[in-house]
């Protein structure tokens, strides 16, 4: 059971995808107390593509793990599509996740006793039926780890393991991607198709992109950007 249920409802315009509000987060690690986010606001427009930079540490992934519903905030509120998140009875928000979010993590979480083929497919099975039969090996093929679906992430390289997430993101072509630092594992080259394909994706499925990056250069190139400096989200 959540523990911050509310009535409190509020109207927010249908263009604005995702909201948060007074978002906070606290861990405390013996007798210090960390806000590693703090109060943040922030909305995101259908379409938009929103880049969140920052030093290490931050804030960065605990807030985009927030805005995805992954994790639960100390305080505060998200809405996605509309959506309480924090409102909705566990399976139900899994559901919602499963469905109309993509999230590529810092870290792949990738499941190391499946195949490259299986960890994305596993994600398409989560969310139901297959409506998109091909797409995996277009996909596949876009991201150039074809020739490495029927291998253990143990198998691959970094890059590799991060396009295979990346893979396992879009296969329910969500109607909003999160990205925590897509590129951290590859060379210029390979971020930049990746950047490109990401894009692409975007434009074409009419999706909202969230993504944090270390990358200037990659963040030049959103509608949008935030900085994140000791759990405080900034727009520039
Ligand atoms: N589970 C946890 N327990 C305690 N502290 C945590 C936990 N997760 C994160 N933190 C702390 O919260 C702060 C923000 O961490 P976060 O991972 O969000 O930073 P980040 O901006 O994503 O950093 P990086 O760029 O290195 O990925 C850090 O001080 C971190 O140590
Ligand atoms: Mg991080």
């Amino acid at each position: 059971m959540r523990k911050h249920r509310s009535t409190e409802k509020i109207d927010i315009p249908a263009d604005d995808v995702l909201v948060c509000r007074a978002l906070t987060k606290s861990y405390f690690q013996g007798e210090t107390h960390i806000k590693a986010v703090n109060d943040c606001y922030l909305t995101v427009k259908k379409g938009e593509f929103a880049a969140i930079i920052g030093e290490s540490g931050s804030g960065k992934s605990t807030l985009l793990h927030m805005l995805a519903g992954l994790d639960e905030p100390s305080s505060g509120k998200v809405y996605l599509a509309g959506k309480d998140l924090f409102d909705m009875p566990d399976r139900e928000l899994s559901d919602f996740r499963s469905q109309k979010i993509g999230f590529i993590f810092q870290s792949f979480h990738l499941l190391p006793v499946l195949t490259a083929k299986e960890n994305i497919l596993l994600a398409q099975k989560i969310a139901g039926a297959s409506h998109y039969p091909r797409y995996l090996d277009e996909l596949a093929k876009m991201l150039k780890i074809d020739d490495r679906l029927h291998h253990l992430p143990s198998e691959m390289s970094g890059g590799q393991q991060q396009r295979v997430a990346v893979a396992r993101a879009l296969i329910n072509r969500p109607a909003i991607l999160f990205a925590d630092e897509p590129t951290g594992n590859l060379d210029e080259e390979s971020s930049e198709e990746l950047i490109r394909l990401l894009l692409e994706t975007r434009a074409e499925l009419s999706q909202t992109l969230v993504m944090v990056t270390h990358d200037k250069r990659i963040a030049e190139r959103a509608d949008r950007i935030f900085t994140m400096k000791n759990g405080v989200l900034r727009e520039m």
